[in-house]
């Protein structure tokens, strides 16, 4: 697109975190919201008149605009049909976490974007979190042994979240911003085995495990847990918890902790809210050929989708689940100038016992 054009921009979904995309994309001065849809009408009117924008009654009358990018911001059972239209449009496509409830709809769109090319990007705003390239320049020197992924919070009110059919569970649903926080700062996820209740939270019509626990193998050497309970009425915890030689992290979205031999626990705050505004400016400067910061396109998301879904697989059947290998780099290379993580990726420190693989 020509530089002194505005970023024209669709969005598909309007609920919670619509409202939010909409809300930075419209404190970007190049970026126009150009329409909103959502089966719900009243909800996609409600939010395209807080922008000035129209609403549309389909997909197809929102891309018949021919908007540079689309957001795609669905519940994940509700995630297919959006993405192969936008797809076929040829826009940018931006899609909230996670891709779908299992590995089918999101396997087959990651080959349609590869086919064709899309500039694509997912909602796993974690990794613009300054305290997550902190915690990456920190591991640098110190191989990691052990991680801890915990997510322990209560059910969000959203209808369609208790249900695993509609939500995939709270692994594949809520826990994935972990996992995939795992997989950039350690590496690849090669095997779990994972446990789950058996029984919902203490909310009707629930049929998702109040709790989850999970064996996670790193192809590094390193091994991990990761837990997930949705049976309180506040956020307890969310981060991961990192055990290197000679170093001990914790990488939440608010804070990052750093004990080391140097002496004191220090405390370094978080600004998840300055990430959740680069991930939009990220997408949006990639699309006007101005950045090269994308750090979750969809196939990467996909790679994080893959284990979210294996530890929900081995929780369903009692069995462990291996992954294989992915194809190519798990996360894009680093870029000089903007380089994630300042150009060094932590998963190629050698870690005794096995080796980095990436
Ligand atoms: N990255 C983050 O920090 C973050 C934060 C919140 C939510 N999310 C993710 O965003 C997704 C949506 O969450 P939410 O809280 O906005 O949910 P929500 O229920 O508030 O909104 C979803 C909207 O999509 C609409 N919708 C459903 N099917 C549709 C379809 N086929 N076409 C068009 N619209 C459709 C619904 O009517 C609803 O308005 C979830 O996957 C969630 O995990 C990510």
């Amino acid at each position: 697109m020509a530089y002194s054009e505005k970023c024209r921009v669709g969005m598909i979904g309007a609920g919670n975190v619509a409202h939010r995309h909409a809300r930075v994309l419209s404190g970007f001065a190049d970026v126009e919201i150009v329409g909103v849809t959502d089966v719900v009408p009243t909800a996609a009117e409600a939010l395209a008149s807080t922008h000035g924008a129209p609403a549309f009654p389909d997909v197809a009358t929102l891309l018949s605009l021919e908007p540079d990018a689309v957001y795609v911001c669905v519940p994940p059972f509700a995630h297919g049909h959006a993405e192969e239209a936008v797809l076929a449009s040829g826009a940018a496509m931006f899609v909230e976490k996670p891709l779908g409830v299992d590995l089918t709809v999101p396997t087959r769109l990651a080959a349609e974007v590869a086919r064709r090319g899309t500039l694509t990007a997912v909602g796993h705003h974690w990794r613009y979190l300054d305290v997550v390239r902190t915690a990456a320049q920190l591991l640098a020197d110190h191989p990691v042994r052990l991680v801890n992924g915990v997510w322990w919070d209560k059910v969000p009110p959203v209808a369609w979240w208790i249900r695993s059919d509609r939500s995939g569970g709270p692994v594949v649903e809520q826990a994935a911003h972990v996992v995939d926080l795992a997989r950039a700062l350690v590496g690849p996820v090669t095997a779990v085995y994972a446990a789950g209740t058996g029984t919902p939270p203490p909310v009707p019509d629930a049929d998702v495990d109040a709790a989850t626990a999970a064996t996670l193998i790193f192809s590094g050497g390193a091994v991990g847990t990761l837990s997930s309970a949705c049976v309180l009425g506040w956020k307890q915890r969310a981060g991961l918890e990192i055990i290197a030689d000679g170093l001990a992290l914790f990488v939440g979205e608010d804070e990052l902790v750093v004990r080391d031999g140097a002496g004191q626990e220090r405390r370094i705050p978080g600004d998840p809210d300055a990430a959740r505004v680069a991930v939009d400016r990220a997408f949006v400067d990639a699309i006007r050929g101005i950045g090269d910061d994308i750090r979750v396109p969809y196939a990467e998301a996909l790679e994080t989708h893959r284990v979210t879904c294996a530890i929900a697989e081995s929780a369903r059947t009692g069995q462990p689940v291996t992954l294989a290998a992915p194809a190519g780099p798990s996360v894009p290379a680093p870029r000089s100038g903007r380089a994630e993580f300042d150009g060094h990726d932590p998963r190629a420190v050698p870690v005794e016992g096995g080796s980095a693989d990436g």
